[in-house]
């Protein structure tokens, strides 16, 4: 694990985007694993200026997020389908077709989750973006007594809830579930990008990067992946380095 102290947000986020360009021109049909979070938007905002200045061509990259709401229809403006459309594919030339988040409206979940697994297995990801919760989850993976391996539907924590309240009005329009890609899957990316920002991250990031493995904590499972960046600026970093 190598960890990267950047002086702010900003910083923080020109890193993680120095990350992800280099894997997009190294191999132009590589995947992205993208998350949602106030954390990534300087990374989305930064790489869609790459694309501005002609530094980067995303026509044949491929595009797998974590996870989306269940019951929030993907035109809804609080669905994750809509944020990464205003926050990064819209604009980018990123292709419909090449866009992969998912359907938190499936009438059949098992089945969706089959088939974000396959469509994963088909696109091994290449560098996943991961921001972490105050509960320590990556993507919607909550604490619990297990790592799931695949694609799942979960209950969401409170804090998750709670935290997500900002975006919903009240705590009580907060969806209760969602699907979310699983450990497994996140595991199984080339690289991985955990970012932090903030002081309300310090706590769990170091019990994430310092404390013992357990799904109790589900980002300390990153401790046994090869290749994982943690990128923070200093207040997320303060109890680490
Ligand atoms: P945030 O969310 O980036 O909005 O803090 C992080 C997360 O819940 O994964």
């Amino acid at each position: 694990m190598r960890i990267y102290k950047a002086a702010d947000y900003a910083a923080m986020s020109k890193l993680a985007s120095d990350v992800v360009a280099a894997a997009v021109i190294k191999d132009p049909c590589c995947a992205l694993g993208l998350a949602t979070g106030s954390t990534p938007l300087g990374l989305y905002a930064s790489l869609v200026a790459r694309y501005e200045a002609g530094e980067l061509d995303f026509s044949r990259t491929v595009f797998v997020n974590l996870d989306e709401y269940i019951g929030v229809a993907a035109d809804d403006p609080n669905s994750y389908c809509s944020f990464m459309q205003r926050h990064f594919f819209s604009a980018v030339n990123a292709r419909s077709v090449n866009i992969n988040i998912p359907n938190g409206m499936a009438d059949d979940t098992a089945a969706e989750c089959r088939r974000y697994d396959e469509l994963l297995e088909a696109h091994p990801v290449d560098v996943q973006v991961l921001g972490i919760g105050h509960d320590g989850h990556i993507g919607f993976n909550e604490p619990g007594d297990a790592f799931v391996p695949g694609t799942h539907a979960v209950e969401l924590d409170a804090r998750t809830i709670s935290a997500n309240a900002r975006f919903f009005g009240a705590e009580e329009n907060v969806p209760r579930r969602a699907l979310t890609m699983g450990i497994g899957s996140i595991m199984r990316a080339r690289t991985i990008l955990l970012l932090a920002y903030g002081a309300d991250k310090a706590e769990i990031l170091a019990r994430a990067i310092r404390g013992p493995v357990t799904p109790h904590v589900p980002a300390s499972v990153l401790q046994l992946h090869a290749d994982v960046r943690v990128i923070g600026d200093a207040t997320a970093l303060a109890e680490l380095i």
